[in-house]
Order: structure tokens, then sequence, then C-alpha cells
């Protein structure tokens, strides 16, 4: 049955959640503060790059089921469901900013509909559902916990694919009325409480993260005992019990979730009496990550890099994205500028020079003058990219591939000498 709906916040997750439910035939409304992003959505422009996103929108305006508005109380005054969508940055001790989530509930408790159920969608500290049902001073109204496990680049496929959809609420007929706005989703839908809701988001990502850090770690060891990280995961993968997903080695995770919620996760657990040493150790060795590609890549060039002109593929934090926020490839690219070295870089999903960065037109053009290349993010096109004709640009045929990315030997008989991670 369709359901009246209100997304506040058009980000990332704001955008897809309010597509896709349009999608499954809701009548969604979508608010944003920004009201040149609103007048950009309804004249049909996508301010992001996700798969699949720009058809959902034009098909739910077309239908006449999603809408954007400006301001939060514009959007929820006879809607049934409301979902809080907005942005919880890190805050200065490392805990999650609630800032932007109490003002949209203060903002919209006056106006909201009787009865109406408030849906936390961002990522929030256990127990912020209370704060929320504190800022909206309405007892008729429910809160319930709904964490997004969205993958930037696949998020509608992931919205609209689930491996399970998670509702935590105290009010069970609330839970029972949300689970319907997913009826046609073939997924596991699990209630609980909400505390347990906020800490399965958190403790998803954090044991995400800590795979990644893990086989980062396993590469270190390959590197030093002389074994290929590409099969030791292979070999663990068959093992059902690991599996071989996530477990791809690189120059250290980012984006805008694992690292604001792994120290979160440190935060909460510190506030809690518990000192998450695991957790702590994580996010440790993905800084030394980023350490050890730069070590790489001065060694290479023989031990300092203050003058020398070295290409980068790659800016975003991971390929199929144009999100460049806490990116393994910036973070690896200013540790190198700060010591001196002269970056070009190419990425297919960013066209300008970005935080100081000069940006090249396409990969070979960032080769120009180079004397080793760095491959920073995983984008299919780099494969494709005849490495003879890069060569050529290059004064020296160097490469270090932080993604496993590239076909080593091709790179060699091509006359690069070759680098990976957890590669001998
Ligand atoms: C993540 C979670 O996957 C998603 O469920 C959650 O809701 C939001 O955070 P996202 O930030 O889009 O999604 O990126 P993800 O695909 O998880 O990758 C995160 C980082 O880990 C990237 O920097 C990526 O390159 C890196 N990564 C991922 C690896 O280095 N190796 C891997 O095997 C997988």
């Amino acid at each position: 049955m369709a359901s009246k709906i209100a997304v506040i916040g058009t980000g990332y997750v704001g955008l897809t959640t309010g597509a896709c439910l349009a999608h499954m035939g809701h009548d969604v409304v979508c608010a944003d503060i920004d009201e040149a992003k609103v007048d950009a959505l309804n004249s049909g422009e996508i301010p992001i790059l996700e798969d699949g996103l720009e058809n959902l929108v034009v098909e739910g305006r077309r239908a006449g089921r999603l809408r954007f508005v400006v301001g939060a109380a514009n959007a929820v005054g006879d809607r049934e469901f409301v979902y809080l969508c907005v942005p919880t940055p890190q805050g200065d001790d490392g805990s999650a900013d609630l800032s932007y989530i109490e003002a949209a509930a203060r903002e919209i408790g006056p106006v909201l509909a009787p009865e109406a159920i408030v849906i936390n969608k961002s990522t929030v500290p256990v127990g912020s559902t209370r704060v929320v049902e504190h800022a909206l001073q309405r007892g008729d109204v429910s809160v319930v916990s709904n964490p997004e496990f969205l993958r930037e680049g696949s998020a509608v496929h992931d919205f609209l694919n689930p491996d399970r959809v998670v509702i935590g609420a105290v009010d069970q007929a609330a839970a029972i009325r949300m689970a319907g706005l997913y009826i046609g989703l073939t997924a596991p839908i699990m209630v609980t409480d909400p505390a347990s809701a906020e800490t399965i988001k958190y403790a998803s990502n954090a044991f995400l993260a800590t795979k990644i850090s893990f086989v980062n770690a396993v590469a270190a060891v390959c590197e030093a005992v002389g074994a290929d990280v590409n099969d030791v995961v292979l070999g663990m993968g068959y093992d059902r019990r690991i599996g071989q997903e996530f477990l791809k080695p690189g120059p250290g995770w980012g984006g805008s979730c694992f690292p604001k919620d792994t120290v979160a996760l440190v935060h909460i657990a510190e506030q809690a009496g518990y000192d998450f040493r695991l957790l702590k150790g994580v996010v440790d060795v993905n800084n030394e990550q980023f350490e050890r590609v730069v070590r790489k890549v001065v060694a290479a060039v023989g031990g300092d890099v203050a003058g020398r002109h070295i290409a980068a593929w790659g800016l975003t934090f991971k390929a199929r994205t144009d999100d460049t926020r806490m990116s393994p490839a910036i973070e690896v690219i200013k540790r190198l500028q700060a010591l001196g070295a002269e970056v070009t870089a190419y990425d297919p999903a960013i066209r300008m020079d970005i935080e100081g960065i000069t940006v090249a037109p396409d990969a070979i053009t960032a080769c120009k003058g180079a004397e080793l290349l760095m491959v920073l993010t995983e984008w299919d096109e780099f494969k494709w990219v005849d490495l003879d004709e890069v060569g050529q640009q290059m004064t020296n045929r160097r490469l270090v591939d932080t993604r496993n990315l590239l076909d080593r030997s091709r790179a060699q008989v091509s006359g690069f000498e070759y680098q990976g991670i957890g590669r001998s």
C-alpha cells in the first residue's frame, strides 16, 4: 500500500531513500535547507554520481510521486512517515555531532501530522532515538531507528536489494507499520530495540573496516615474507566462515562513513566505560597504511621525492563515485606533496583541480614527464589504458599499484618496475 512519506535531507542517503521509496510506489516529498539544491533537483539535475539514481528521480517526478521542497517543516504536514537523513559529522572529541538532527526534529515537531512515525536513518550514537523524541516534544509520535547500509556507487541497488532491514523501536505497532513500507523487498526484516539497531550500524561498519585493516596488515606480512596477498585472500576466502568479500588490500579505507563511524564507536565505548582497543588498532593500522604507501613511493624513486614529478590515477575514495571525502588517494597525495613531490592526478569523476592537486584531463596526460605512476582508486578504465603509451610519456617506468588493479605481467612487459600491495 502506498504511504505518504517525507525525507529530510537530500544527501546520498536521503536522495537515494526518497527516490527508491517513490520507485516502490510511495508518495514522497524530500526536503533540504539548500534552496539551490532543491531548485536543481526540481529541474531534474542530480548533484551526485550514483548509479541508477537519475533514472529513479526522473521516473518519480514524472509519475508525480516525488517532489522536492525547501525546509523540513514544509514537507511533513500530511505525512505518515518522516525519514531523518541529515548529516552527523564528527565532533571535536570524535563523537557524532547531533546538532543537525536535533534542529530538524525541533523544526518538524510542531507541524507533524497526528501519530506520524519519525524514522532515524542518520548514523547516530546509541540513545539518539531519545534525543529525537525529546526534540520533537510530541507524545503521539513514535521515533524508530532504521539504519542505512548503502554503499556509495551502488546505493540504489543496495536500497532495493538489501541484505537486511533493521528496525529499532519501542512501540511495536510503529515497527509493524514501518515494516509495511518495505513490502516487495525480499530481505529479512529484523525488529529490535533502538539501542540495538543503532549499535548494529556502528558495529557493521567497524567490522568491515576491521576486515580491510586486517587484510592490509596481512599484506604487510606478505611483503616481508615473500607471499602474495591475492593468493592468501583467495585461499582464506574459500573457508565459508571467512568469505572473499571486503578483503581487498588497498591504500587504506576512507569515505564519509568508515572514518567517522569507527572513531565514534571508540568514543561511544569509552563513554560507556569500555576501552575498545581492537578498534583503535584498526584505525591506527589504517593511518599507517597511508604512510606505508608514501614510503613505498619514496623508496621507489630512490629515497627523496622533493621536486620529483609523480602521476596519480584516482582521487575519489573508491571507484564509481565522485566523492572525495576522506579519500585515501588524496591523503597519500597530500603527504607526498608535503615531502616536496609534484603530483598530477587524473580521475574519471573529477574534472577540476581539487585541494591543491593539479588534475589532468585524461590518464595519459597525467603521466607526462612523471617518473612514477601511482594507482590509487580502482576505476575499471585504468585497466584498459595502453601502458606502452603511458610509458612513452614518462621519464621512468615505475608503477606503484595500491589497488593491485593492473596486470602485473603486462606492466612488466611494457618495461615498468611494478609494485603492488602485499605482493613480493
Ligand atoms: C560503507 C558501508 O559499506 C555501507 O554499508 C555504509 O552504509 C556506509 O559506509 P561506503 O562508504 O560507500 O559504504 O564504501 P565501501 O564500499 O564500504 O568502502 C569503504 C572504503 O573501504 C573505501 O575506501 C574502499 O576503497 C575501501 N575498501 C573496501 C577496501 O580497501 N577494500 C575492500 O575490500 C573494500
